[in-house]
């Protein structure tokens, strides 16, 4: 079967990752973009961001001619499909801003009334329920060969090209069965075994996405919401009670790690968007606005078991090892590395960062103000505690000697729960959901 020709419309984390992977599978594609720099940038093989295997794959397609960058929208010309991944990100005040998606509707309205063969658009980017039947659709409703199927994206940061190379399931929503049947031609085209398909009407389609990302950020709330139980009670372990309840398989492992709270550009972005689109619907939201309130207090958590070791103190220094959102990524949307920096920066504490990959786009935030360390052991040396806020690898395997040779004082707060408590006796240890241990 002939492959399809692909364009991309949005080259932010999810559309470079799809156009990237594509290019690698065989497909023709162009990733169409308005930000030049980042053209510029592409077109040398460079990504403004990082995900495992995504530069190497893309130098690689670019060798072999199957992937180019334009601003130019009449490149979709040369396409069979064009999939929109443009961000759709928060208002100040929380709701969805489609500004990006209205702007790529009229583009791709004014280049696609020249075209005399189908072709179809996929909407991939996350926009509330009937966006696409009630802004969409009726833009382009005069182009007789042009569908319109909304697709979500379940690819998570730091795991992107696996998750699409293997998608627990497509969710394509169409208005009408043929459309549907456009883009499964091209995943046949795609994957030699075919993951399920549910096919489904646009608005489920686009719910789907938001009760996904509800129900993982659900879950995190909830299990913050127990380790939070879990500090009060001696010996207590939020961990052992994630593994326990977790080999339920009602529940399941995943999205159980009590940590700092969750962050990212999608599941406080999709959580905030959904409260507000369902704010219409009066008291029916109160429970997603509690999982959004449980997630910002984890910040307090941490504040108070700074407070509980004395080093909120403008005399005393704070080392944060973890920057990032999560491992994997040098993302930092929504990251609690940067509200708790700010916190302790108000208080007057000296502070000092480190992370393998996040360290460069920290500086945008708060350039002299504090110290950034390439290598663990600087941030470390002279420091009264130790935050750990991201799960890296580099950071599980840190033994005790490197936090004795080099801290000033033994104040180890551990909120992703990577190190093993019972090693560190001799510290002043602290994690989140890990009872309160020596001191109760
Ligand atoms: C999330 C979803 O997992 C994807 O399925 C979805 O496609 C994506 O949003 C999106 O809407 O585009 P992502 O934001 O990349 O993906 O990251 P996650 O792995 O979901 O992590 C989000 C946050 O939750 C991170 O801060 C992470 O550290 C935290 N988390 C995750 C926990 O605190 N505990 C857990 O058990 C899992």
């Amino acid at each position: 079967m002939k492959k399809s020709k692909i364009s991309v419309i949005g080259l932010g984390f999810v559309g470079l990752t799809l156009a990237v992977i594509n290019a690698k599978e065989g497909f023709d594609t162009i990733g169409i973009d308005s930000d030049k720099g980042k053209l510029k940038n592409l077109r040398r093989g460079k990504t403004d961001f990082y995900e495992p295997n995504l530069s190497k794959y893309l130098k690689e397609s670019m060798k072999g001619d199957k992937i180019s960058f334009t601003e130019d929208f009449n490149n979709v010309l040369k396409t069979d499909i064009t999939f929109i991944t443009v961000g759709t990100p928060s208002t100040k005040d929380g709701r969805i801003d489609l500004t990006s998606l209205k702007k790529v509707i009229s583009e791709l309205y004014n280049v696609l009334k020249n075209k005399s063969t189908n072709h179809l658009i996929v909407i991939k980017s996350t926009v509330v329920p009937t966006t696409t039947s009630q802004i969409v659709l009726p833009k382009l409703k005069n182009l007789k060969n042009v569908s319109v199927v909304v697709n979500p994206e379940f690819l998570r940061e730091g795991n992107a090209l696996k998750d699409l190379v293997k998608p627990h399931l497509i969710v394509i929503g169409c208005d009408n069965n043929k459309d549907c049947k456009a883009l499964e031609r091209y995943y046949k085209q795609f994957y030699k075994t075919m993951p399920e398909i549910l096919k489904t009407d646009n608005s489920t389609a686009e719910m789907i996405k938001y009760a996904n990302n509800a129900f993982l950020a659900t879950k995190i709330s909830f299990i913050n919401s127990i380790a939070n139980v879990c500090q009060k009670l001696p010996l207590v372990d939020v961990n052992t009670i994630a593994y326990a309840i977790g080999k339920d398989s009602r529940i399941g492992s995943q999205f159980l790690q009590a940590g700092p709270g969750f962050g990212g550009s999608c599941l406080p972005k999709d959580l905030s968007a959904l409260i507000k689109f369902t704010d219409k619907f009066h008291d029916l939201n109160s429970f997603f606005k509690a999982v959004e309130n449980v997630n910002q207090l984890q910040l307090i958590q941490i504040i108070k078991m700074l407070k509980s070791m004395k080093v909120l103190d403008s005399k005393k220094v704070i080392a944060v090892l973890g920057l990032a959102f999560k491992k994997n990524t040098d993302d930092l949307r929504e990251a609690v590395s940067i509200k708790l920096v700010k916190n302790l920066l108000k208080k007057g504490i000296q502070v000092k960062v480190h992370d393998p990959m996040a360290l460069d786009n920290f500086k945008n935030f708060f350039n002299k103000k504090i110290s950034y360390c390439k290598k663990i052991e600087d941030c470390l040396k002279g420091a009264n505690c130790c935050v750990i806020l991201t799960e890296w690898d580099d950071y599980k395997k840190l033994k005790t000697n490197v936090f004795r040779n080099n801290m000033k004082e033994l104040n180890i707060i551990d909120t992703r729960r990577i190190l093993d408590p019972t090693k560190f006796n001799e510290f002043n240890f602290k994690a989140i959901g890990l009872g309160p241990g020596k001191d109760c």
